[in-house]
């Protein structure tokens, strides 16, 4: 098969959100800090009637039914999930609900985890299935969930079909991973549902895995194609987005990595603003605030052309975990969408922990109804964002309080009050008293 990628994808995030500007008066920190100094917008949280699994379920139902697709021609499910609801039973075994009446129960894959790089993960198997000789001809579906967490929170489901002949296609040969052992965002608590993070030390991680794929995909690149890499050669650069600021400071980072490199690849003014750093050592450069800073400015034209139309949603929605660079992704779609093809998109993922990769797509038109303007109709994005309900943080904090009661927990109903779920979204009706969860259709 020739071009294997994404034919088709769909996005959730639940109904209710609250303003990260209400957030910091809320909270009693200094105004600017979530907004300015994290970059973000506004933030999604699910109320108790919703979880992973029933976001889940809503995207997958979605996009079966958005793109008219056969249950039964899905060959392989994938989930990457960072949100943990059982040790031992996939999120997969409950998707399997959806495909219930079509009788397809010959859908292989479970969930993939690593803090945020899982749906990567999940995203790879079914792209290697479809180019592999155990391939039966049939459509790969990936799946993306996470529920919130703060203090970077957000909570969103992604649904993607996978097959050839797509117009989000892999370059598959242009791949550099990094991957190794690190304390830095980690969930040791199995009775609880948040992390133990080492803010900054994952900040100083994500970097280093950046420049280590970068330094990898570049080259890759060099030696399939005859000259170097420099971020001129991508149209786009789409990140794993916890909180905008940290991807302003990446791209930065990238372009520091191109001046280093090569100081022709930047212009004249950016070659002066950096030449002080230029022979800082790796440890010195990630500390460098003074170099953060240069790297921004010089960065920031290209980051308006390159990076800025992938960053709505994750503004807007807060930190999605697995679904975060897909997010960002489905941004750049929804902004761009009539001036893409025959770019290319890079990609970097990072999850906690740590494991990280650099990928490429480049999209073309593609055939009805797996093509670009299809999908950006279906993704829908501005009536998604409208159609939300803002609440007061008093409001959050109190479903936070009540979704830390349910963690874990058994033997209740939930309290019914589906007021803000569209028709044809699934919900968590009950636990019982063994744990099974039960879910309904709005
Ligand atoms: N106006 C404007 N900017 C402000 C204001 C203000 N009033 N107050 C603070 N800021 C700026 C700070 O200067 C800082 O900017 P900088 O990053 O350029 O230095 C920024 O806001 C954040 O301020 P901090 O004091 O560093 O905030 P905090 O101590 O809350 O830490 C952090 C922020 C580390 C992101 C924290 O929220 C965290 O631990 N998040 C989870 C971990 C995470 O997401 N890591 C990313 C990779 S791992 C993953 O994806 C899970």
């Amino acid at each position: 098969p020739n071009n294997v990628g994404i034919l088709a994808m769909d996005i959730y995030f639940p109904p209710t959100c609250v303003q990260q500007e209400a957030l910091e008066a809320h909270d009693g920190v200094s105004k600017g800090k979530y907004t300015i100094g994290l970059g973000q917008d506004c933030m999604a949280f699910c109320t108790e009637v919703e979880d992973v699994i029933s976001m889940s379920m809503t995207v997958v139902s979605s996009l079966l039914e958005k793109y008219n697709i056969d249950p039964k021609k899905i060959g392989r499910l994938e989930v990457g999930s960072e949100t943990v609801i059982d040790k031992s039973k996939s999120i997969k075994t409950f998707l399997m609900q959806v495909f219930e009446d079509s009788g397809n129960t010959d859908i292989e894959g479970v969930d993939s985890t690593n803090a945020c790089y899982g749906g990567t993960a999940a995203l790879f198997n079914c792209v290697n299935w479809v180019e592999s000789s155990s391939w039966d001809g049939r459509y790969g579906l990936v799946v993306y969930a996470e529920g919130p967490a703060r203090p970077t929170g957000g909570a969103a489901a992604i649904a993607m079909l996978v097959g050839p002949d797509a117009p989000i296609a892999f370059e598959s040969k242009l791949r550099g991973s990094h991957m190794s052992h690190a304390y830095d965002f980690y969930k040791p608590n199995l009775a609880s549902e948040y992390p133990v993070v080492d803010g900054k030390l994952s900040q100083t991680c994500y970097l280093m895995a950046l420049d280590s794929c970068y330094r990898l995909f570049c080259e890759k690149y060099e030696k399939l194609e005859g000259r170097q890499f420099s971020m001129s050669d991508s149209d786009y650069f789409v990140f794993h987005s916890p909180y905008n600021k940290l991807v302003q400071k990446s791209f930065g980072r990238l372009y520091f990595n191109d001046f280093l490199r090569n100081p022709s690849f930047v212009d004249e003014t950016s070659r002066q603003t950096l030449a002080p750093y230029a022979s800082l050592s790796g440890d010195e450069s990630y500390q460098s605030r003074d170099l953060e800073k240069a790297n921004q400015q010089a960065a920031k034209h290209t980051y308006e052309e390159k990076v800025q139309p992938s960053t709505l949603i994750p503004k807007q929605v807060g930190n999605m975990y697995t679904a975060s660079l897909y997010a960002a992704f489905i941004s750049l779609l929804h902004n761009k969408h009539d001036s893409l093809v025959g770019k290319r998109v890079v990609m970097f993922s990072y999850g906690s922990g740590l494991t990280s990769t650099m990928f490429s797509f480049r999209l073309q038109q593609g055939q009805h109804p797996f093509n670009l303007s299809n999908i950006v109709t279906v993704l829908n994005v501005s009536d998604k964002l409208k159609q939300r309900v803002e609440l007061t943080p008093e409001k959050f904090v109190e479903n936070t309080k009540i979704m830390e009661h349910h963690y874990g927990g058994k033997d209740f109903v939930t309290g019914q009050d589906c007021n803000y779920l569209l028709p044809g979204r699934f919900y968590l009706t009950k636990v019982d008293s063994l744990y099974r969860r039960f879910y309904a259709k709005k």
